[in-house]
């Protein structure tokens, strides 16, 4: 899978000690832009942010990770929305704008689908993005999603925003393991 050679780029459960990175990517409008981050962004956003992902996952409500390119927490991947019944999750993720386009989330979402599929046993990812983000669509389907519909987002930040549903099941994972995805 492409991601720049020389990056190395892992993940780990978010830490206390991330809340001013996390401040400084959220705080900007461009990640915001196609997000639910609330823009302005709080003062104590980042602070927030990090303690009630690091309770959730303690918690095993959901399970935030950070995402460290050469040792720099840059981002954040989620598995979010557990159903364990359904053995579903959601996968969500964003990293500083100054990283873009170098694969990075690319590769940090396979990560995140290794734990999803192998350590939490799950039978589907599912994912979505506004239809105006097309780099969002890309890591999904550099991973193997499948797109399964479109729809209208509507929350307090978005308004009729046309939006696009994509899932990827535990075989289709494997399936791509084997024969690799590019
Ligand atoms: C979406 C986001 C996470 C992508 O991260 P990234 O590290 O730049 O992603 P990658 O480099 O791994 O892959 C991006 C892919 O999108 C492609 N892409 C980027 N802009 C694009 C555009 N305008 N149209 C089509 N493809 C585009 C890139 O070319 C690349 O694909 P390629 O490898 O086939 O060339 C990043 O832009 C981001 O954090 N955005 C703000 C937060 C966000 O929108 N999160 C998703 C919410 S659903």
């Amino acid at each position: 899978m492409k991601c720049e050679k020389h990056i190395e780029v892992t993940i780990r459960p978010l830490r206390l000690s991330d809340a001013a990175a996390v401040q400084r990517y959220a705080s900007d409008e461009r990640v915001a832009r196609t997000t639910t981050i609330p823009q302005p962004y709080p003062e104590n956003g980042g602070e927030n942010f990090v303690r009630k992902g690091i309770s959730a996952h303690r918690n095993r409500e959901a399970f935030y990770f950070a995402i460290v390119a050469d040792g720099d927490m840059i981002g954040v991947v989620e598995l979010g929305a557990v159903d364990y019944e359904k053995r579903s999750v959601r996968c969500d993720f964003g990293i500083a704008s100054s990283h873009w386009g170098k694969g990075i989330t690319t590769r940090a979402v396979a990560l995140a689908l290794h734990y999803a599929f192998c350590e939490l046993d799950m039978e589907i990812v599912h994912s979505a993005c506004l239809k105006c983000n097309p780099a969002s669509a890309r890591v999904l389907e550099k991973n193997g999603f499948q797109e399964t519909e479109g729809f209208i987002y509507n929350s307090s930040k978005f308004k009729n925003e046309p939006a696009r549903r994509f899932q990827l099941t535990r075989q289709a994972w494997i399936t791509a393991q084997t024969e690799g995805i590019s």
